[in-house]
């Protein structure tokens, strides 16, 4: 068997970049083409042991940049196609829901189109995989799970974008015949995630000693999972996943925002060998997001039923592991907090 071409979009972010090394090392018999504009999220950083395999490339590009991207599927044939790339954080998308548009709707459209372009309809051994969110599906309230036959009902700018995404892989699936798998990912965690995000931001924070912004009272839910059980699904979905199907992907793992956090000074204070309760002492309640969905919960019984799939990491272990690679990749941390990141830290807590 030749050589399989894969490109996948946004490696150098949080998940793509947990995806890019899994299967640069699993698979010798692909080559690995990571696109990635690399904007604030994207981080080269996060790919450095593995960015001297011979079966991986990495393309600095933009996907919505559609003369480039037509003219990089007419050179590369990709066979197959993971698509990561996106504006990913709800915040940002409150304040600039035009960004989230133009990479997550429009950026998807010019990849859809420039797969169909290469492939002219004749599709076998193809794949358009496309990496989504459970934020479509809105909010619950206390009861419910989502499950991949859930209504969309988005709240929020970034997951509206991302609902329109889905819509459209699925709509090319039935009106072109292209083949396609899409998966809806509960909240993930781990090492390399961008400190916007709640556990990043708030290691970071307790590190500093800076205040805890937990928004409106805290008491919302979301289910979390470990970034490298997420990855994992990724490859047996990829792998074994059914054309023009859904998959929901979720931890099992269902916690408040107050609860996760108070378990994470916890375990921050007991790693710096702080007093018990000091990090606690540094939550600060603020004034809420708006739209803030009140609760996501997955229900990832297909995945498991049809694929075999379970998480293989506990919250309390995967956050320790979490926290480790934090405390001992401060260098990683400084380079992602200097410039920039000061001014947005500022816009969206003073
Ligand atoms: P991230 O923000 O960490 O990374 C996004 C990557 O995409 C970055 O490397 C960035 O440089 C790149 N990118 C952004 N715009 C681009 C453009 N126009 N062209 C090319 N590259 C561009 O995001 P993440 O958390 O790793 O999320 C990856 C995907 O998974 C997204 O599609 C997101 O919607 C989805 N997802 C994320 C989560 C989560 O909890 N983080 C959960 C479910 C699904
Ligand atoms: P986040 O990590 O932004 O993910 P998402 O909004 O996609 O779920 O936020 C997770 C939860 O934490 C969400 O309910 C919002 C809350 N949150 C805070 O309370 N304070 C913060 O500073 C941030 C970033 C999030």
């Amino acid at each position: 068997m030749g050589i399989k071409s894969i490109l996948i979009t946004g490696g150098a972010g949080f998940i793509g970049s947990h995806v890019v090394r899994l299967f640069v090392e699993k698979y010798p018999n692909y080559h690995i083409y990571n696109l990635d504009a690399l904007t604030y999220a994207g981080n080269l950083e996060n790919l450095k042991d593995i960015e001297s395999r011979t079966n991986y490339t990495f393309i600095k590009g933009d996907i919505t940049d559609e003369s480039f991207i037509k003219a990089l599927f007419e050179t590369h044939r990709f066979e197959s196609v993971i698509h990561l790339a996106a504006e990913s954080h709800v915040d940002r998308s409150i304040k600039d829901p035009l960004a989230f548009v133009r990479t997550n709707v429009f950026g998807t459209m010019i990849l859809l189109n420039a797969f169909k372009a290469s492939w002219k309809d004749d599709y076998s051994n193809k794949l358009f995989y496309h990496i989504s969110t459970d934020e479509v599906y809105g909010s619950l309230g206390d009861t419910g799970l989502f499950t991949e036959r859930t209504s969309y009902d988005p709240n929020s700018p970034y997951s509206a974008s991302k609902a329109s995404s889905d819509h459209f892989v699925r709509a090319y699936g039935e009106t072109y015949g292209l083949p396609y798998v899409i998966t809806n990912c509960s909240n993930n965690y781990g090492q390399n995630q961008f400190p916007e995000k709640l556990i990043p931001l708030f290691i970071n924070n307790i590190l500093n000693s800076k205040p805890l912004p937990v928004y409106g009272d805290g008491n919302y839910t979301r289910d979390w999972l470990y970034v490298k059980d997420h990855a994992i699904a990724i490859d047996l979905v990829f792998h074994k996943g059914k054309n023009s199907e859904t998959y929901n992907i979720g931890g099992f793992n269902e916690w408040k925002n107050i609860d996760l956090v108070k378990l994470l000074c916890q375990q921050m204070d007991a790693k710096l060998g702080r007093s018990k309760g000091s990090s606690d002492a540094l939550i600060t309640y603020v004034k809420d997001r708006p739209g803030h969905d009140l609760r996501y919960a997955i229900d990832a019984s297909k995945i498991k039923d049809e694929l075999g799939w379970v998480p293989t990491v506990t919250f309390e272990e995967g956050l320790i592991k979490t926290i480790d690679w934090y405390l001992s990749n401060e260098q990683w941390l400084d380079h992602v907090t200097s410039g920039t990141y000061q001014s947005y830290y500022q816009k969206q807590y003073s």
